[in-house]
């Protein structure tokens, strides 16, 4: 199974295939801010993906959408539309 790793504590959690980030970093006890329920429309749950970008699904339209409106970087995926496909890190502004 994939391995997830939380920055900056370096914390790791094992995630079965197609788990959503949001939910890998909830599984390891960690806060991730929402206001939408994970809906994909707040843009709260960004995270910024620091390894294994390639090992998590593709960003669809609407989340291209979404952090382009709020001007989000290259590396950031919304945790509640990013899949675990493989071994990667991630990190919160606020871990
Ligand atoms: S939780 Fe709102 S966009 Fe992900």
């Amino acid at each position: 199974m994939p391995i997830v790793t939380l920055l900056p504590s370096g914390h790791q959690v094992e995630v079965p295939e197609g788990t959503l980030l949001f939910d890998a970093a909830c599984r390891a006890g960690l806060p991730v801010a929402s206001s939408c329920s994970a809906q994909a429309v707040c843009g709260k749950c960004v995270m910024r993906v620091t390894t294994g970008a390639d090992q998590l699904n593709p960003i669809s339209e609407h989340e291209k959408k979404v952090l382009k409106r709020d001007h989000r970087e290259p590396e950031e995926r919304l945790s509640c539309m990013a899949k675990v496909q493989g071994n990667c890190s991630v990190q919160a502004s606020y871990w």
